[in-house]
């Protein structure tokens, strides 16, 4: 069988339908089910039987149906005992991705390849490209957003005394790489307060800080303490009119609402297969503009980063594309699970994903503003709001009121960036009006 059919078949066996009957691995049916997944537990003797995102058995898909969300609850293992809210954090996976991912492994070690195909990336990229808005060739495998921020960071070509302008409330991720730059090329980083009430007032803000020697600007797409969504457009615009490269750190967006990068504009973005995506933990996407590719050199290189060398001549081009950044060998299954992850979106759609993450945050910010004594850090404007609401108890510090809240099984997310100390609530789609109901009791019950 040539490798990329063997791949596909692997792939489309992965939900089940075994490519070698009785070789692919299932738990015991008198295994425990693991600690905190409750009677569902993970593959074993409760394991509903599902149709997975490529099957017509699927209902007709219909945000306003709560009927079609509770089907969309039920494709995912997650622990239906603790309200799970931590999506900004880390996503859940559903079992399309899960199978995906031990399928694929499975039948990879009965013949011992990596499975790495040209025409599995691209059918992965080509499907990523599709929900993000740019090509496959612009798109890089990466491990997680942290990675392909350090790929553009340190692959700019920097001057002692470079200006990068970030915002004062940055994930380490988006925080480290530029100290890191800072000690080692001299670059030096300004920052700004983003503001939660004006899109127009953080673009004011960038433009106040920008100077002669301003040669980046490096912000969230979505803000992680607060959820605040900068006007990127907006603000690539500003930097191209400038001659400033724009980077976006796309951690908390992508799988979360629809955007273009090509509309938006910006040079790079990097993102997280393993939040919103709901794909496999270390998994994520760079996007390089290509008119970037040439602006970015790769800095970690090997096996499928040229487009051609010669050692004896010491030539050396890299790949066309954006594979440039990738090297060595790396987790085909994870890759194929990514790629599972975008098609269980793209089922629902992202528009559909999006109205219900919304629709659970005004639930819940309807109900936070009824609660005497809590503050909203999160914008008021829903155009500046994305599914993170976070706040503050004026009188109850927020690491007791998350305890209080574990107590009641709501998994929640402390948020001690740009000096906050809050807590955040990530809404998305395994979540439901029942929970954020049983959030707000939490909260109501918390006594100072
Ligand atoms: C804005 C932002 N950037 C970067 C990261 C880091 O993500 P990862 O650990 O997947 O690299 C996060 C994680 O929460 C984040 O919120």
């Amino acid at each position: 069988m040539k490798r990329s059919t063997f791949l596909r078949t692997c792939l489309a066996g992965a939900a089940g339908s075994a490519l070698l009957p009785g070789l692919v691995h299932t738990t015991p049916a008198n295994a425990a089910p693991l600690p905190g997944t409750g009677s569902t537990g993970l593959p074993g003797p409760n394991r509903p039987t599902l149709p997975g995102p490529g099957s017509a058995a699927w209902p007709p898909v219909d945000p306003h149906d709560e009927r079609f969300w509770a089907f969309v609850r039920d494709q995912f293992p997650l622990s239906k005992e603790r309200a799970y809210f931590n999506t900004g954090g880390l996503g859940a996976s559903p079992y399309a991705v899960l199978d995906t991912v031990k399928g694929t492994m499975d039948q990879l070690e009965l013949i011992c390849e990596t499975g790495r195909t040209d025409e599995l990336w691209a059918e992965i990229k080509t499907d990523a490209g599709r929900l993000l808005g740019c090509s496959a060739k612009e798109l890089a495998f990466v491990r997680n957003t942290t990675e392909g921020i350090n790929i553009v960071a340190c692959g700019l070509p920097w001057k002692d005394g470079d200006e990068v302008i970030l915002t004062t409330h940055e994930h380490v991720g988006n925080t480290l790489t530029w100290l890191a730059l800072a000690k080692s090329h001299g670059i030096v980083v300004r920052l700004f307060e983003p503001s939660t009430t004006s899109a127009g007032e953080n673009l004011d803000r960038i433009k106040k800080l920008t100077g002669r020697r301003t040669r980046l600007i490096s912000i969230p797409h979505a803000v992680t303490t607060t959820g605040l969504v900068l006007p990127v457009q907006e603000i690539s615009a500003f930097a191209k009119s400038r001659g400033i490269w724009c980077f976006l750190d796309g951690a908390q967006t992508a799988g979360m609402f629809p955007f273009s990068l090509h509309d938006i504009g910006c040079d790079a973005y990097a993102t997280s297969g393993h939040k919103w995506l709901l794909g496999p933990k270390e998994t994520g996407l760079l996007y390089v503009r290509e008119g970037m590719l040439q602006t970015i050199t790769p800095r970690f290189v090997g096996a499928y980063s040229e487009g051609g060398f010669d050692l004896a001549k010491g030539t050396l081009a890299f790949h066309p594309t954006a594979q440039r950044y990738e090297y060595g060998t790396v987790s085909t299954p994870l890759r194929a699970g990514l790629g599972a992850a975008v098609k269980f979106i793209e089922r629902i759609g992202i528009e559909n994903v999006w109205k219900r993450d919304t629709e659970l945050a005004d639930h819940l910010v309807a109900g936070l503003r009824e609660i005497p004594d809590i503050r909203l850090l999160s914008p008021e404007s829903p155009s500046l709001r994305s599914a993170m609401t976070t706040f503050t108890h004026n009188r109850i510090p927020h690491l007791a009121l998350q305890e209080h809240l574990t107590g009641y099984n709501l998994r929640t997310r402390s948020v001690t960036e740009g000096g906050l100390a809050a807590l955040r609530i990530s809404t998305h789609i395994y979540n439901s009006h029942d929970e954020v109901d049983r959030l707000l009791e939490g909260v109501r019950s918390a006594k100072p």
